[in-house]
């Protein structure tokens, strides 16, 4: 039997959408915190018994429909041997940034020997987990992993990046294929072991010149997308803050978009053309300021809003939840459709 989630997506069932929320395992719980204590990020992500407990931590608190495995978007190249580090208040930080040239060595990628502790972890996850539940397996999209690797860390204004695709157009469309490879055969391994479904994350996806997306990411990305629909297994992509590049979305061979929080899911879905599934909306800076009460309200509205839609849709955030989001908002969000 597929988990409440995939049923729900494919039709299969009606009724409340299924609910999840980015960036769930994370430092707005206290059980996060205290195993954190005394390691760094990468020592819990590549453990695969430590991020198997920590991916399920949300569960203790809520009943989530969908478990997301710890790790980072970045956890390909770690694996790979990038020297990455996760910073205090910065976010992922190389010494050494990379240059599109340096991409080529994506081509010696090779799943099991370079990210086994993702596998591990999610086979971990999937021996314990509910078979109700969903477990979705994730990447970051090209776009947004070179810009973490080629500026050497979150930017303002992109310049390395956006450089690269003014002054060497081919040099850095190959860097993105070598990468997007990957993706996907990391993507694909999720899968075989355990992963049910998918997302990508272009989260600096807002810094894209349009053209560029409808010239040849569009294309980079359906590469990925086949390369999981080829295994049966559907694909949720999040764009953050990149409405302009909406009017190329209904030729994603992508199953559901996920929507961060500027407009409302009935424009976009009227945007889209109806063609996808939706996911996402509820604003986390809502999550964390408002009231319990607050939250479960618009989290009602949301639910009905959702109902509404072309395609069954997902409830969750625009973006990941915060630190110090108060525990029980998070709780009135994923109850909201259950006390409906
Ligand atoms: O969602 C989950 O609970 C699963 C795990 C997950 C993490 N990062 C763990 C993490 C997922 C899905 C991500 C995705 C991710 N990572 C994105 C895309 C989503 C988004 O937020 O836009 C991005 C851009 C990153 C890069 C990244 N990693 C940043 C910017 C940071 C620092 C900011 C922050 O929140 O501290 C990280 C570190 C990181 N990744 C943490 C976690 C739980 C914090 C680590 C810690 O200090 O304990």
């Amino acid at each position: 039997m597929k988990p409440y989630l995939l049923r729900h997506l494919s039709g299969e069932v009606s009724g409340r959408p299924p609910v999840w929320m980015m960036r769930q395992a994370g430092r707005y719980l206290a059980s996060y915190q205290a195993i954190r204590q005394g390691r760094t990020f990468w020592e819990m992500a590549t453990n695969p018994e430590i991020a198997a407990k920590v991916s399920l931590l949300p569960l203790h608190e809520f009943p989530v429909d969908a478990i997301i495995f710890f790790a980072d978007i970045l956890s390909l190249p770690y694996g790979m041997g990038v020297k990455i580090e996760m910073k205090e208040s910065v976010g992922p930080y190389l010494e050494n940034p990379l240059t599109p040239s340096d991409f080529a060595f994506f081509q010696n990628y090779d799943p099991t020997f370079h990210t086994g502790f993702v596998g591990k972890t999610l086979n971990s996850i999937r021996a314990s987990l509910d078979p109700e539940i969903a477990l979705i397996g994730f990447a970051g999209a090209p776009w947004t992993v070179a810009s973490y690797l080629i500026e050497g860390k979150g930017s303002k204004q992109y310049l390395k990046i956006l450089g690269s695709l003014f002054n060497s157009r081919s040099q850095f469309e190959m860097a993105l294929k070598h990468l997007a490879k990957a993706t996907t055969q990391y993507l694909q391994y999720q899968c075989e072991q355990g992963a049910q479904i998918v997302q990508l994350f272009d989260t600096w996806a807002s810094e894209m010149p349009a053209a560029f997306f409808s010239e040849f990411y569009v294309d980079l990305l359906n590469e990925i997308f086949d390369g999981m629909a080829a295994k049966g297994i559907p694909v949720i992509y999040f764009a953050k803050h990149a409405h302009h590049l909406h009017e190329h979305f209904p030729r994603l061979r992508a199953d559901v978009i996920s929507v961060d929080s500027l407009r409302t899911m009935t424009e976009i879905d009227v945007e889209l053309g109806g063609k996808f599934s939706l996911q996402g909306n509820l604003d986390p800076v809502l999550l964390k300021t408002a009231s319990a009460e607050q939250v479960g309200q618009r989290a009602r509205d949301l639910i009905r809003e959702l109902q509404s839609l072309s395609k069954p849709s997902i409830l969750n955030l625009g973006h990941g939840i915060f630190p110090e989001t108060p525990v029980e908002n998070v709780r009135a969000l994923v109850m909201a459709g259950r006390d409906l």
